[in-house]
């Protein structure tokens, strides 16, 4: 082979590494973009159980799932997953034997999940029934509940039904995460959610705010125990 082939060769399949990198970042882009304009729909659908214009951050994920030693969990439950926003970064981090069950509310979401993560289990019904869901699949606690619910925008007896659900089925030494937007954190039925973690949890952390999220968000951290659930997993405690 000559000098002349061989670097035309080598500058040949660079072209097309970079091709195939281009395409992979368009395609990327593209489902990004779908799942933007899937949950905006949902939005318009739905928008008080929805409550928010887009999905979350990947940095607001990221607070989600801290302080949750999600590796070691048998059982794992998100609620109101919207379109995955957490989803992704839950199933990174789940063990191999971790069961890992999904509660959307909104049909298209649900649907959006089961397209991105094939091999999910999608209930689309509401959180309120979590303990069916957890018995089906022959589960009677989890040891992580990841909310993605608006619990502000809900009406009370809502709230009390779908925390009821959490309290029966949350493993005792289990943790519970949600979050809330800054700027409806004094609204009253906000402060009513507050005060009901408050009353349920031990332990109620609230994280920073999570200013790279749209709207800036923070998290709520809860366990039944007295440990930090954040220092039980040698993660940094949130302020
Ligand atoms: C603010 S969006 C959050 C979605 C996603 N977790 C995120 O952060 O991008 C709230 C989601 O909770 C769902 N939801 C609202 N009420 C619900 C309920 N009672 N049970 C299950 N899902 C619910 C909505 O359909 C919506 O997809």
């Amino acid at each position: 082979m000559s000098d002349s082939f061989a670097i035309r060769k080598r500058s040949r399949s660079g072209r097309e590494q970079e091709r195939n990198g281009a395409a992979s970042f368009f395609r990327g882009l593209e489902l990004d973009l779908v799942e933007r304009i899937e949950f905006f729909q949902a939005f318009i659908r739905e928008p008080v159980s929805v409550g928010a214009l887009s999905p979350s951050s990947r940095a607001l994920a990221r607070a989600m799932i801290q302080g949750c030693n999600l590796q070691d969990a048998d059982t794992v439950v998100e609620m109101g997953p919207g379109t995955g926003a957490f989803t992704g970064l839950i199933r990174e981090r789940i063990g191999k034997e971790t069961t890992f069950v999904a509660i959307e509310l909104e049909r298209n979401n649900a649907r959006c999940l089961k397209r991105r993560f094939p091999d999910l289990i999608v209930h689309n019904d509401s959180a309120e029934r979590m303990p069916e869901y957890l018995a089906q699949h022959r589960k009677k606690t989890a040891d992580v509940i990841i909310s993605g619910i608006p619990w502000a925008n809900l009406q009370s007896v809502v709230q009390d039904r779908i925390m009821n659900g959490v309290m029966a089925s949350l493993a005792s030494d289990g943790v519970f995460t949600t979050f809330g937007y800054v700027h409806a954190r004094w609204l009253p039925n906000a402060r009513r959610f507050r005060q009901m973690l408050e009353c349920h949890f031990v332990r109620v952390e609230t994280s920073s705010v999570i200013w790279g999220n749209f709207p800036p968000a923070f998290v709520y951290r809860c366990a039944q125990s007295g440990t930090s659930p954040a220092a039980a997993s040698g993660a940094p405690s949130p302020r």
